[in-house]
């Protein structure tokens, strides 16, 4: 792999307020350029991982490497927005640091919401306020975009979209991109690398093959798949990487010696 833009290794990370571990030796690189997502049960520690990563937590044991001077756009699970505060698209994105008009024009447009600048922020629809925290991200041209389940709340076209707009925002930027996400094989799509975790990296590996891992199927079982058929049927653009070829499919996969027989903690 390219030296890394994040590094972690033997990362165990303890609960807030807790000895008990959230996360238990959790190895893990993203390069640039690179999309991984991460996957897992509610409370697997997803968002565990992410906030070590991005130095926010502290973890136990272990350590984290950040390339110096990394510029990263991060959009956290939950954006709490007061609604009632009138507050334009444009205003937004200059909190709490200003910025020029022309780089917030820049960064709508590439979020798909360049016409939204003048709108209050509180009459946004789920979709469009998830496109303006993306486009509040890419202010300061970050070289990785963190995004945690960036699609919560949006339906199925919804989702699609999205994860379209990602995939064109790092051919566009070539920012590396890790996100979490709920959205399974729609997701897993759009990735370069899928990462199921609950507690402990249970398996990972290419998309497809960590869609076909026994690991995976135990966690996830055959949800998704409406998604997935979904996700072909809009994908218009050739997404025909090497690691959608049938025949790799099973020859990716890394599993955890001890799969995913427990839980978090
Ligand atoms: N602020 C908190 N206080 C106490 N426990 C927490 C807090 N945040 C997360 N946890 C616990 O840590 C574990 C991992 O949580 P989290 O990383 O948020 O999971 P995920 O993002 O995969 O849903 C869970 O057991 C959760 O209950
Ligand atoms: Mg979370």
């Amino acid at each position: 792999m390219k030296t890394a833009l994040i590094a972690a290794q033997g990362l165990t990370v303890d609960r807030p307020g807790s000895r008990e571990a959230a996360l238990t030796n959790v190895d893990f690189a993203i390069a640039p350029g690179e999309i991984v997502t991460v996957v897992g049960p509610n409370g697997s520690g997803k968002s565990t991982l992410i906030r070590a990563l991005l130095g926010n937590l502290a973890p136990r044991e272990g350590k984290v490497t950040r390339r110096p001077g990394l510029r990263i756009g991060y959009v956290p699970q939950r954006v709490q927005i007061e609604q009632s505060i009138p507050m334009t698209v444009r205003r937004f994105l200059s909190l709490p640091r200003r910025i020029g008009n022309d780089e917030a024009a820049a960064a709508l447009t590439r979020a798909g919401v360049g016409d939204l600048s003048d709108r209050s922020i509180g009459a946004l629809s789920g979709g469009q306020f998830q496109r303006v925290l993306l486009a509040r991200a890419l202010l300061g041209d970050p070289q990785i975009l963190v995004l945690d389940e960036p699609t919560q709340g949006l339906d199925q076209p919804g989702i699609v979209a999205f994860y379209q707009l990602i995939e064109q925002v790092r051919a566009e930027t070539g920012a590396a991109i890790l996100m979490v996400s709920h959205d399974l094989l729609v997701v897993m799509r759009a990735s370069d690398r899928v990462i199921c975790l609950n507690g402990h990296v249970c398996c990972e590996g290419t998309p497809q093959s960590v869609g076909s891992a026994p690991e995976y199927l135990a966690l996830f079982g055959g949800r998704g798949e409406g998604t997935l058929a979904l996700y072909q049927h809009q994908h218009n653009h050739d997404h025909d990487h090497l690691h959608d070829h049938p025949s790799q499919v099973h020859r990716h996969v890394q599993h955890s010696p001890d799969g995913c027989n427990h839980n978090a903690g």
